[in-house]
């Protein structure tokens, strides 16, 4: 049985990964964090050289926008220096290595969608710090793929972020009956149930290079509140916000919606639109709900990436 590992197996995107493993002939290598600490250079190097994976799906990050502008070092350590580690560690191995990456590579000031050719240009310390980590997998690993996706959700939540934005949403909007959402940052939201299954074929197909890999459509995080509230049938105001007014220093790109130009012209598919997957999310967490209106209306932030 060809072992297939996935990293950080208990996050968002590595639980659907693990719940949608479907290859025959193979078996799943679920490790989280507590079983491999991926800026533990010579942990990697014992892993990979006693499970010699097949496939190694690399899902960990430090994502948390905020806090990498806060900590360089970590946002380097982890999405940066432990890639290339696992890259040279990969091909030591003759693993097919597949990286999950972001939007946030972008500097998001392109008037369309970004496709795969395009060139990241990063603005803040955790695009910049991703972009490095994809620049040392395409450089270092020889047999690799780079699959960027945006605005995750999935049933999980993001355990690095302690929740999604949707499961932020309803928590804030159930609480004041009223959220502040920005209005000027659009993105592709994706269902990582979604991204899981669309990443498995793109194993099974054994492509190689950058892929993008998002939900149809895009939107302003502050239209993404609206749906959120308007499926899940609570009743809630949304108010749309600038980036400016919430007072934070870190830059986030404008527009970074992707194009899944490569799915498209290579025959291998096509995402579904993030609506209907954001009511599958819902209905999966079981979160439609019919709620009567709240009674605070106190402004809170919202936006995540
Ligand atoms: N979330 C988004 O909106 C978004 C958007 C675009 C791209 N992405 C990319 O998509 C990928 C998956 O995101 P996600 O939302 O599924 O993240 P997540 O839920 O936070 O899961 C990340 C996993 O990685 C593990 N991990 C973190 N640091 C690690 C380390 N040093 N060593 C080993 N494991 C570590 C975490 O373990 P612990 O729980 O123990 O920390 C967790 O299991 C990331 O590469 C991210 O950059 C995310």
């Amino acid at each position: 049985m060809k072992p297939v590992l996935v990293i950080g197996a208990n996050g968002q995107l590595g639980s659907d990964l693990c719940r949608e493993f479907r290859f025959e002939e193979s078996r799943l290598v679920q490790m989280t964090r507590a079983d491999l600490e991926l800026r533990d250079h010579d942990q990697v190097a014992r892993v990979l050289e006693t499970v010699r994976p097949q496939v190694i799906i690399n899902t960990a990050a430090f994502h948390r926008v905020e806090a990498c502008e806060a900590d360089v070092e970590q946002a380097f350590a982890v999405n940066c220096i432990a890639v290339r580690n696992l890259a040279l560690e990969a091909n030591r191995v003759g693993s097919y290595l597949v990286h999950i990456s972001t939007d946030y590579v972008f500097d998001g000031e392109s008037a369309t969608a970004y496709d795969e050719e395009a060139a990241p240009n990063p603005v803040n310390v955790y695009g910049s710090s991703k972009a490095a980590g994809e620049f040392f997998v395409r450089n270092l690993s020889r047999r690799h793929l780079i699959v960027r996706s945006s605005g995750l959700f999935g049933v999980a939540g993001s355990s690095g972020k302690g929740g999604n934005f949707v499961q932020t949403m309803l928590r804030l909007g159930r609480q004041n009956g009223v959220v502040s959402v920005v209005s000027d940052q659009v993105l592709s939201p994706t269902y990582t149930l979604d991204l899981a299954q669309m990443i498995w074929r793109l194993v099974a197909a054994e492509q190689h290079g950058v892929v993008h890999v998002t939900n149809r459509g895009s939107c302003s995080w502050y239209e993404f509140a609206l749906s959120i509230f308007d499926l899940s049938g609570l009743r809630v105001e949304v108010r749309p916000i600038t980036t400016a007014s919430m007072g934070t220093s870190v830059r986030r790109p404008p527009y970074s919606v992707l194009t899944n130009r490569r799915l498209a012209t290579g025959g291998l598919g096509s995402m579904r639109p993030w609506p209907e997957a954001l009511d599958s999310y819902l209905q999966a967490c079981g979160a439609k709900v019919a709620a009567g209106p709240t009674p605070e209306h106190v402004g809170v932030k919202g936006a995540e990436n």
